[in-house]
């Protein structure tokens, strides 16, 4: 399949190498293709790879990720044209972050919306599927851990957007997929966000990742 991914830091960059290794075309959209971190990027993931505008980026992809900071979220699907998502399978894996010198994150939003639902409202035809939120980039593919695969939250509205994006969480080596129904479940999941970092504050190491056990 052929996935866009609308952002290009570190996210967007972990996917997108997880995504060319599990078979697919990828595309990373930015507002400045030639920065010289994403050709390195891209000699480093091979052929399956490339680098565009984000309209490129959204006109390319058969499924689409979001993985831009929340403040330029906006920005970035307004600049890619809300008409190439049209349709498609959005993978939302953004978090709604209000920055604060020298203390936590918090949340811009939350309570009664979410950037989840912020997006499949900015993208009314798409199927909005938060997912990858609640944990750091460097488990977002293939997360090893001693007591085996963690679990994924998410929550959306389309039930075969869901399906393809399960698959996909399967294929990059979670364990459980745990679906909290509606896009408004990212009111729940973004908050989650904020646990794992709060965790990763308090022990001084970023090596985790949340499972549910069930007896
Ligand atoms: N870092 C993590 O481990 C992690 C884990 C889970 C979720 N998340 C969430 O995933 C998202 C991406 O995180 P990240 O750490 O990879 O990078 P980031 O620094 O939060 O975002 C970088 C991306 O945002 C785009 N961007 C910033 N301002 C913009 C604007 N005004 N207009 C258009 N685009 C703009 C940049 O575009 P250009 O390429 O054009 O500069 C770049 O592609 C965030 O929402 C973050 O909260 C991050």
């Amino acid at each position: 399949m052929k996935v866009g991914i609308i952002g290009s830091g570190k996210v967007a960059q972990t996917l997108g190498t997880g995504f060319a290794a599990t078979g697919h075309q990828v595309m990373l959209g930015t507002r400045d293709p030639d920065k010289r971190e994403l050709k390195e990027w891209m000699a480093k993931n091979g052929p399956r790879v490339a680098v565009g505008t984000l309209a490129q980026t959204a006109a390319f992809g058969e499924m689409l990720v979001v993985a831009t900071r929340w403040s330029g979220t906006e920005n970035a699907i307004k600049l890619a044209d809300p008409r190439n998502f049209d349709g498609k399978t959005v993978i939302d894996v953004t978090n709604p972050l209000a920055f604060q010198e020298n203390a936590p994150a918090t949340l811009a939003l939350g309570f009664n919306d979410s950037a989840g639902e912020q997006i499949q409202r900015w993208l009314p035809r798409s199927k909005v599927v938060k997912a990858f939120n609640s944990v750091g980039n460097a488990h977002m593919f293939k997360p090893a851990f001693p007591g085996g695969p963690p679990d994924m939250f998410i929550a959306g509205n389309d039930t075969k957007a869901k399906k393809d994006v399960t698959k996909i969480l399967t294929d990059f080596g979670w364990g459980q997929v745990i679906d909290l129904g509606g896009i408004e479940g990212a009111r729940l999941l973004e908050p989650l966000c904020i646990i794992w970092v709060a965790y990763g504050s308090q022990m001084g190491s970023w090596n985790h990742a949340f499972k549910m056990l069930h007896k």
